[in-house]
């Protein structure tokens, strides 16, 4: 069943992008695909449609159907389903792709699936022949609400996550919630602690709608689900406009949690702990911190352990890790935001605002893993 479409633009000048949200629309991502790049119905379309093989039935199946039936010559490749498939190995086989597909520069490349294929995708995009352009569908909770909006784009490194990359805006994002009907509990629940995250850094009345509309989360009704992306699309677009290549400090907000969220993930072992499940705890970390420094009233940490823990998060750091504390500072000394060993960490002042804080001894930081 489908219902009207909703679009947020994400407003960066020349690399503006329309984002159209809806329930049941993905069969028309062919006419939108001509649409955002302003191809009359008679121009040829190539397109290569990357994609994952949990995800190619029926999603990009019916991804490539719609593409088809505007006169697009497509041809889609399914990568292995896991974070594994985001390697440069990867990414080269899919450069080969590309080359036998006789794509030119005005050949496109669109990414449907989960956060991994839409980070691999955009960036063959962004490297293959200086630059294809790029269409998202994405198909998890956490890449319609953060990967596919903003233009981070990157494989990883033997040696870290994501350290190989590069900003590639797409053309447009299609979200169709209704290809969340076949995701995992687990992995929609990792979305669910990105959208929380939206409303203690920027948006209190989000927060209070969350908390209000709890039932709905977990059934995963569409309207919900509608304003669910919907707002947070809104809200990353915001930041993305206000400080696209992150060099303002402000998208640096959407790292709330990811601190410690980091470490816990490496050390339970990539794939153990999602990285939603990770920030979900990372987020109460962060806020008990904010609570130590007198930033933030402890009520406030525990109105968000209420609601992650209402649509099934964890909140509480994996006993196993209580006592690894130098190998959590040294996770905590590989993320992006530290500065010549200063850790820096985002922190609440309130619900729905956070600052950015240097500074602060490790005693304290690692205080906080447990509760009082
Ligand atoms: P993912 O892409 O691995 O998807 C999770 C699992 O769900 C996979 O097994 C996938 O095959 C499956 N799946 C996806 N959609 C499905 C569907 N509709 N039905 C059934 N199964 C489905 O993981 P993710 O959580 O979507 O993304 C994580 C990745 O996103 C990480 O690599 C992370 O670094 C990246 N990320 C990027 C940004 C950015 O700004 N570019 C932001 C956040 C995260
Ligand atoms: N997910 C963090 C960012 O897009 O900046």
């Amino acid at each position: 069943m489908s219902s009207p479409e909703q679009t947020v633009q994400v407003d960066l000048a020349s690399r503006s992008y329309d984002i159209s949200i809806g329930h049941g629309h993905l069969g028309t991502i062919g006419s939108l695909t001509r649409s955002w790049l302003q191809l009359a119905d008679e121009q040829p379309l190539k397109c290569l449609i990357i994609t994952d093989t949990n995800v190619m039935q029926p999603h990009a199946t019916a991804a490539k159907q719609s593409l088809d039936a505007v006169g697009a010559e497509t041809r889609v490749i399914a990568v292995n389903a896991g974070e594994g498939a985001k390697s440069l190995q990867e990414a080269s086989d899919l450069y080969d792709q590309l080359v036998d597909f006789r794509a030119d520069r005005k050949t496109i490349v669109m990414a449907v699936g989960g956060g991994v294929v839409g980070d691999l995708a955009g960036f063959v995009a962004a490297t293959y022949a200086r630059g294809l352009r790029f269409i998202q569908a994405p198909t998890t909770l956490l890449a319609m609400v953060d990967s596919s909006v903003g233009g981070k784009t990157g494989v990883n490194h033997p040696k870290g996550k994501n350290l190989i990359g590069a900003f590639h805006q797409p053309a447009g994002v299609l979200i169709d919630t209704a290809t969340m009907e076949t995701l995992p509990e687990r992995e929609y629940r990792a979305g669910l602690a990105e959208v929380i995250k939206y409303g203690v850094i920027l948006d209190v009345e989000f927060f209070d709608w969350l908390e209000q509309n709890i039932d709905g989360l977990n059934r995963r009704d569409p309207d919900v689900m509608r304003h669910v992306v919907a707002r947070s699309c809104e809200l990353k677009a915001w930041v993305v406009r206000e400080d696209e290549y992150e060099t303002k400090g402000l998208r640096a907000v959407l790292n709330y949690g990811h601190t410690y969220a980091h470490a816990f993930e490496a050390l339970s072992g990539y794939g153990q702990l999602l990285h939603g499940e990770a920030v979900s705890i990372g987020m109460i970390c962060g806020s008990r911190l904010a609570a130590r420094l007198g930033r933030i009233n402890s009520s406030d940490t525990e109105r968000q352990a209420k609601l992650l823990t209402a649509v099934g998060l964890p909140v509480e750091v994996p006993s196993a890790m209580h006592d690894q504390h130098d190998a959590i500072l040294n996770c905590m000394l590989l993320d992006k935001k530290t500065v010549a060993g200063d850790l820096k960490f985002v922190l609440p002042d309130r619900i729905g605002h956070v600052e950015t804080i240097g500074g602060i001894d490790s005693d304290t930081v690692l205080a906080c893993l447990a509760g009082d």
